[in-house]
């Protein structure tokens, strides 16, 4: 069985189940604990206890990696029993003392409403710091996450100074904890914010993506509860993979605890293949619950037992090779697809003469006669017109052209 300890925070697995209804509270951190993560972050207190997801087209769709997106929002919003500092602190304590010790409990610290509110939020924190440390959390988790941070007065901030400025007065308030950096891909250029955080003294950033989004359906009778609500998706694991691929390639070597549209083991596994050593888990949890967490965390490692992979360490980063791919390794594939392309002929069996081809076509690379298709020399190997043929009749083997420029570099 692959070994999937995380060394630098030495967490039993890399599943982080994030802030969220899921982790309300020690009742819903104690719920969560049953699929065994490696870390729970308990929510912040004090705002309210609402949040469901409005999941567009349907959670089917969402749960097979298919495009599918989901807003906050849903669901009455209950003021939150647990509304000051000693109660919080209670509630860790409560966490630490039935939860299976070795998960990880992250606790949010702070939240972007103090800072909209104004008043002494630094002294708050900073008090909560230490409060929250000697109550017996294992890391703190300090959230520059959208929608909230992003939106907070207006925008009227810095968000690359509020990332340093925070991470530095709680690194200097408590020096040994281990502190959490969750920043929002969306709000600002990514590598800079993970680059403040880093030299600031963060112990691990967590990038991920939501955003302020508005989808409606024309007739609004399936428009989301509420535009403008935290906005995620299965399109987000590409963008926040690519956030972590640049940051391992220019240098950034702190762990990461990257999140967003991880709804089935391959995104996961995405995540930790571009440089996350740790995943989180948000919609997935609160709409899935603790079963659909565990069949992924099983499914994962399921996985890697089946493609050689050990251990975490073998994992994490191995995509990076295709994103620091040789030039002319990049190139050769480049054109070995684009040369099969050009080459193919049309298969004048299959052809119906729709002329969609040629309607693609941008270099008069295809064209018809006696409404049969045929390539002209002009074709310059794009490949537009394989994409729109509903017939087959131009067709190559991508999948096999990629895979075998790729074994012929390995050997
Ligand atoms: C209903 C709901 C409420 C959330 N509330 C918070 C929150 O209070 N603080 C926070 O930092 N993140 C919050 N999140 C974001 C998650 O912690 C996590 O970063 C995100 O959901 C990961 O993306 P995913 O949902 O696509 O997995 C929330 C997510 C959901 C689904
Ligand atoms: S591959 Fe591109 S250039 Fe060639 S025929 Fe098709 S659309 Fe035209
Ligand atoms: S799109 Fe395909 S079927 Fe239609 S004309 Fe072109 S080659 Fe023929």
């Amino acid at each position: 069985m692959a070994d999937l300890h995380i060394e630098a925070l030495d967490m039993i697995n890399p599943f982080v189940i994030a802030s969220s209804p899921a982790t309300q509270g020690a009742r819903n951190v104690l719920k969560s604990a049953a699929c065994r993560p490696g870390a729970i972050v308990l929510r912040n207190f004090g705002h309210g206890t609402g949040g469901g997801s409005f999941i567009y087209p349907s959670a089917d769709a969402m749960y097979k990696g298919e495009p599918a997106f989901h807003s906050h929002a849903v669901g009455t919003q209950l003021p939150d029993p647990v509304n000051s500092l000693e109660k919080y602190c209670e509630e860790v304590k409560t966490i630490k003392k039935q939860m299976d010790k070795d998960i990880k409990l992250w606790v949010s610290l702070g939240h972007y409403s103090d800072i909209v509110k104004g008043g002494d939020w630094e002294k708050e924190w900073k008090q909560q710091a230490r409060e929250l440390s000697n109550a017996g959390a294992d890391a703190f988790e300090l959230h520059f996450n959208t929608p909230g941070v992003a939106v907070a007065k207006d925008r009227q901030f810095n968000y690359y100074q509020l990332v340093a400025s925070c991470t530095k007065m709680i690194r200097e308030t408590v020096k040994d904890m281990p502190i959490m950096v969750k920043l929002a891909v969306e709000a600002c250029d990514p590598l800079t914010s993970i680059r403040h955080a880093v030299a600031n003294g963060a112990t691990a950033v967590g990038p991920t993506a939501r955003w302020k989004g508005f989808h409606f359906d024309l007739d609004w009778k399936q428009t989301q509860a509420r535009p403008g609500a935290g906005y995620g998706g299965t399109q987000a694991t590409p963008i926040v993979c690519y956030t972590v691929s640049e940051a391992r390639s220019k240098g950034i070597d702190i762990p990461m605890y990257a999140g967003g549209g991880v709804f089935s083991y391959e995104q996961a596994l995405r995540l930790v293949m571009a440089g996350s050593e740790m995943v989180q888990l948000g919609t997935l949890a609160c709409s899935g619950g603790t079963m659909a967490c565990a069949n992924l965390m099983r499914k994962f490692e399921s996985w890697m037992d089946d493609h050689g992979y050990a251990d975490m360490k073998s994992l994490t980063g191995d995509a990076l090779k295709l994103f620091s791919m040789d030039g002319e390794v990049a190139k050769n594939r480049q054109n070995r697809l684009g040369t099969a392309y050009k080459e193919a002929q049309v298969d004048i069996k299959k052809c119906i003469g729709c002329g969609r081809c040629k309607d693609v076509c941008w270099h008069e690379g295809i064209d018809l006669a006696d409404r049969k298709a045929f390539k002209t020399d002009q074709c310059i190997g794009c490949g537009y017109c394989f994409q729109v043929c509903p017939t087959g009749a131009l067709k190559i083997d991508q999948k096999g052209i990629l895979a075998s420029s790729l074994c012929e570099e390995s050997k």
